[in-house]
């Protein structure tokens, strides 16, 4: 073939081409213009390429030139058109859709993001702290971990007392620390010193300090009293964990509201009052709750507050006056201050207002359960 006819068919294909692959709308037409030109076994620059053949030698860089640059800008088209159908018009990739997807079209509906909203636990607490704040309780936090002192020790539960033993708790394996000398227990409650310290000024070894995870939000009621004075009036609402099987009204891990109430003349006669105004207000009338005598080793007298329920009595929480032994313990004078104190079980209330009768419910994540609160 002679050479300006070679060239002039180059020029053509290259034209071609550049058109095809500009002109393709979707990533189906593009494969359709790449295997025409681009086909490894009939594409037409493998034919072009074989036209080379029956080019005169002498003529033959001149053409094998041309034919590179023409496979390079046929190249170029092709991966042009590649990045202009995986980028959306403006530049910037299509969120959702590949260079094999659809383009962009603005008039199709948008898909509707589906809105969760709190767990009934999280809107009962939220409710809780609300109800009760309109009463002048303020809501306050404490850790979820916690030492002896202030899971038992402070609220008058002594060593051998059977509520310490380590198959009704959550105890955490803790290993020895190393200690600053100096920065040791600042109380009577403070971590222990190992018996066999090392030399004076080198750091010492500290025994683990025993940590649990705690067992009722009481232990905040001694964090408060320890660093306010009184007059005292506040709630805390938190996660408690025990050792229980699951059944329908227990859980290993479940919430509790603290309340306590410390002033000048707090009487019994202030907890039952304030109690049957929290039921009235949480349930709207449509409860009777009733006060059995009990025992807290942190309050004197103690009582069980049950609410009734489907025809029978369910328990509700612990209650009573604070015991004269707590307050010595936070430092507080018993003789001029009383207090009551008292911890409801969060599930119990939830599940009594929403009717729901097994407590498991809360913790399957079934959205089926959660949608309807
Ligand atoms: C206490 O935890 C006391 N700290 C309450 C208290 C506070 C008494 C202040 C006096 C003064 P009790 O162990 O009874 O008491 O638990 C209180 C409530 O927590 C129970 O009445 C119940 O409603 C709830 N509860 C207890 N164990 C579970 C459990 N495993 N699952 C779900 N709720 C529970």
């Amino acid at each position: 073939m002679p050479l300006a006819e070679f060239l002039a068919e180059l020029d053509q294909l290259g034209r071609e081409a550049q058109a095809a692959f500009d002109s393709a709308a979707d990533a189906a037409a593009l494969e359709v213009a790449r295997i025409e030109f681009l086909g490894m076994k009939s594409g037409r620059i493998k034919s072009a390429q074989k036209g080379l053949g029956s080019i005169d030698k002498a003529d033959k860089p001149k053409a094998g030139q041309r034919f590179n640059e023409i496979k390079q800008h046929i190249d170029a088209a092709f991966e042009a058109a590649q990045a202009r159908l995986a980028h959306g018009p403006t530049g910037h990739p299509r969120s959702g859709s590949s260079a094999a997807g659809p383009r962009f079209d603005p008039t199709v509906p948008g898909i509707r993001p589906r809105l969760g909203h709190l767990h009934p636990l999280t809107q009962t607490i939220e409710e809780l702290k609300d109800l009760m704040g309109r009463l002048g309780f303020s809501a306050v936090d404490g850790p979820e971990v916690e030492d002896e002192w202030h899971n038992f020790e402070a609220l008058n539960i002594p060593e051998e007392h059977p509520a310490r033993n380590p198959l009704d708790n959550f105890y955490l394996a803790t290993a020895a620390r190393l200690g600053e000398p100096g920065a040791l227990a600042s109380g009577s409650h403070g971590p222990r010193v190992a018996p066999k310290a090392n030399a004076p000024g080198s750091p010492r070894l500290l025994a683990p300090v025993p940590l649990l995870l705690r067992s009722q939000t009481s232990t905040v009621q001694i964090r408060i009293m320890e660093k306010t004075p009184p007059p005292v009036r506040i709630i805390s609402l938190g996660r408690v964990y025990r050792p229980d099987d699951a059944d329908a009204t227990h859980y290993p891990m479940f919430h509790q509201i603290e309340g306590l109430l410390v002033d000048r003349g707090v009487t019994m006669a202030d907890l039952k009052s304030m109690l049957r105004l929290f039921a009235k207000s949480f349930f709207q009338d449509d409860v009777h709750i009733r006060f059995r005598p009990s025992f807290f080793p942190f309050t004197e007298p103690s009582v069980e507050v049950d609410m009734s329920w489907q025809g029978r009595w369910i328990e509700m929480g612990g209650a009573g006056m604070v015991d004269p032994n707590v307050f010595r313990a936070v430092g507080y004078d018993p003789e001029e201050f009383t207090g009551f104190a008292f911890g409801l079980g969060i599930e119990r209330v939830c599940m009594r207002r929403h009717n729901v009768t097994d407590i498991r419910e809360f913790y399957k994540n079934d959205v089926r359960f959660l949608q309807q609160f």
